[in-house]
């Protein structure tokens, strides 16, 4: 079989999916691109066997390339996604893989049009070992039913807000940049969509400085079977890079902050809880999305995140997004990608 042809536009985390791809038997890289001259410089020491540029479309309008995967600037997902969509290419693209509703939109037009091509986000959690265990206990009721789910997202990298492009560009959402991890992850834990959220947020933390949006949001949320939930995007924390989760039960309960994981299964003090042994986040998995994503090109089958989940972990973000501009109860307003 001809193998598939990459191109990477970003070398931040695209570094990270250059190595996925690197490992992947039906992959080979056919362009590395990053708009930083020196960036690029270093990337080129570093893979001087691969092609680079500075350009991104000299990479989205090569018609050689057949997989293109996007580790851009938020700001600019949408249109790179567009123009690889319409130039044929399979993409891959970081998340949030937009920024505005009517993009996500147009993006869902264009991949109901071409459903040969396929499209996923880099939503890693769910390959995250101690998340897996999690589900399948979930999934074989040890849990009971579910009626609480907590998610706390925290980022401990305030310099990143504060030095960096995060702070520049004309909006940066924490919730679409952090949160959108955790509703990906409440969604495939519980197997239950949110429909409504409530928000507020602030910027205490980073007030003064250059970073001019909310970097703590903290959302109320519902579910379609009446859980209740709260998602948290805290990105100026004093804490190390952290997903704080919360899962309540009627027969158990899991939580995990950063020294402990433990499941409870009894109201009794005295009664040990039984402690997750997996290593966190766990790096055994690590490239598992990509690899995911190239079977699904191979196979014509469904990559491991689907469009149609991508856009429903999106959708609630923008509600939330929608809920701190309003200070009302928004519902969840859901794209169908397939129609
Ligand atoms: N899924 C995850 O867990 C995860 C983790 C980190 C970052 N991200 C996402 O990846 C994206 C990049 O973040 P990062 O942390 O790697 O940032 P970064 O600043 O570390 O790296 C981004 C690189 O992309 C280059 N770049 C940006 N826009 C470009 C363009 N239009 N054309 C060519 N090169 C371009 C920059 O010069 C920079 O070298 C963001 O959207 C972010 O949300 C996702």
């Amino acid at each position: 079989m001809k193998k598939l042809r990459v191109g990477i536009i970003g070398m931040g985390i695209g570094e990270k999916h250059l190595q996925a791809f690197e490992k992947n038997r039906y992959c080979e890289i056919a362009m590395l691109c990053d708009f930083d001259a020196s960036k690029l410089a270093e990337i080129k020491a570093k893979y001087p066997q691969y092609s680079a540029c500075l350009d991104a479309s000299e990479v989205i309008s090569d018609p050689r390339i057949n997989v293109l995967s996007i580790a851009s600037y938020d700001n600019f997902h949408f249109a790179q996604t567009i123009a690889a969509l319409e130039a044929g290419k399979h993409v891959y693209a970081e998340k949030p893989f937009c920024l505005y509703r009517a993009e996500a939109d147009r993006i869902g037009k264009l991949l109901n049009a071409k459903r040969h091509l396929k499209f996923s986000s880099n939503l890693v959690l769910r390959t995250v070992p101690r998340f897996k265990e999690l589900r399948k206990k979930i999934r074989a009721g040890e849990l009971g039913p579910l009626f609480h789910l907590e998610g706390d997202y925290n980022y401990g990298r305030v310099e990143k807000l504060t030095n960096g492009w995060r702070g520049q560009i004309d909006f940066y959402s924490p919730v679409y940049g952090g949160g959108v991890h955790i509703v990906d992850l409440l969604h495939w834990l519980s197997g239950e969509k949110i429909t409504e959220v409530q928000a507020i947020g602030n910027n205490i933390s980073t007030k003064g400085t250059s970073f001019r949006y909310n970097d703590m949001v903290t959302a109320l949320v519902k579910f379609e079977n009446g859980m209740t939930g709260k998602i948290s995007a805290n990105f100026a924390c004093v804490y190390p890079h952290f997903h704080k989760i919360n899962i309540y039960g009627t027969k158990g309960t899991f939580e995990q902050d950063m020294i402990h994981a433990n499941y409870y299964f009894s109201r009794d003090k005295d009664d040990k809880p039984v402690a997750d042994l997996n290593d966190y986040p766990g790096h055994s998995t690590r490239g598992e999305l990509i690899a995911g994503f190239i079977d699904a090109i191979v196979d014509d089958a469904q990559p491991l995140v689907t469009p149609q989940e991508v856009f429903d972990a999106m959708s609630v973000c923008f509600a939330i997004e929608d809920a701190l501009k309003s200070g009302e109860k928004v519902k969840v307003s859901y794209m169908e990608v397939y129609k």
